[in-house]
């Protein structure tokens, strides 16, 4: 199984980042990709640039990682109840280089943030809008209080947390 994880942030010290590969790692991958979105560049979404200049190679590469995937991980930063720019502008892009680019791919959804919330709002989002995009939601999961709850040596600290996101790793892996 091939997993693609990103964090849906372009923070250089993304909690989210650093929260999709620890739930990356929890799997039985034969392979596994981290991606950056730092390193997928893209301007604004304009329709105007889009019929001028075409689509962004970025966008193509990073719809490629995508495809190539079995399994794909994001865990959302939220940004005002909703997807930081950096995401959207990239999701908008991408749509255009295939609307439905989620199809046939198995996802596993998180958010996590500083606050009691952890970014469940933007979570939601993701739910409501994703199955539009072909994704089959394989199983979700928020981790609130980041700072609190998670070390970057031994992942989640909470043992009522850690168990039950295991559990949606299990059970995803028996799918
Ligand atoms: C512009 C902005 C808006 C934010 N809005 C929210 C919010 O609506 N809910 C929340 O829980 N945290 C919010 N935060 C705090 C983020 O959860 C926090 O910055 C977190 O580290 C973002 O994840 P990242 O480190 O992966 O980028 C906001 C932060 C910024 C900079």
């Amino acid at each position: 199984m091939k997993i693609v994880a990103f964090g849906a942030s372009n923070s250089k010290k993304s909690i989210n980042k650093e929260f999709a590969r620890f739930a990356a790692n929890q799997f039985n991958s034969t392979a596994l990709e981290v991606l950056d979105l730092n390193d997928y560049p893209l301007p604004i979404y304009s329709v105007d640039m889009e019929t001028e200049e075409g689509l962004p190679e970025n966008a193509v590469l990073f719809h490629q990682k995508l495809e190539e995937s079995d399994l794909i991980i994001i865990s959302f930063a939220e940004h005002n109840g909703s997807y930081a720019v950096v995401f959207k502008n990239l999701f908008d892009w991408v749509s255009r280089v295939n609307l439905k680019m989620f199809e046939g791919k198995k996802l596993f959804l998180l958010s996590t943030a500083p606050g009691p919330r952890g970014g469940v709002g933007v979570l939601e989002h993701a739910i409501d809008r994703f199955p539009r995009h072909g994704a089959v939601i394989s199983s979700v999961f928020t981790l609130p209080q980041y700072h609190q709850n998670f070390s970057e040596t031994d992942g989640i600290l909470d043992e009522e947390l850690r168990a039950k996101f295991m559990e949606k790793v299990n059970l995803i892996e028996s799918i």
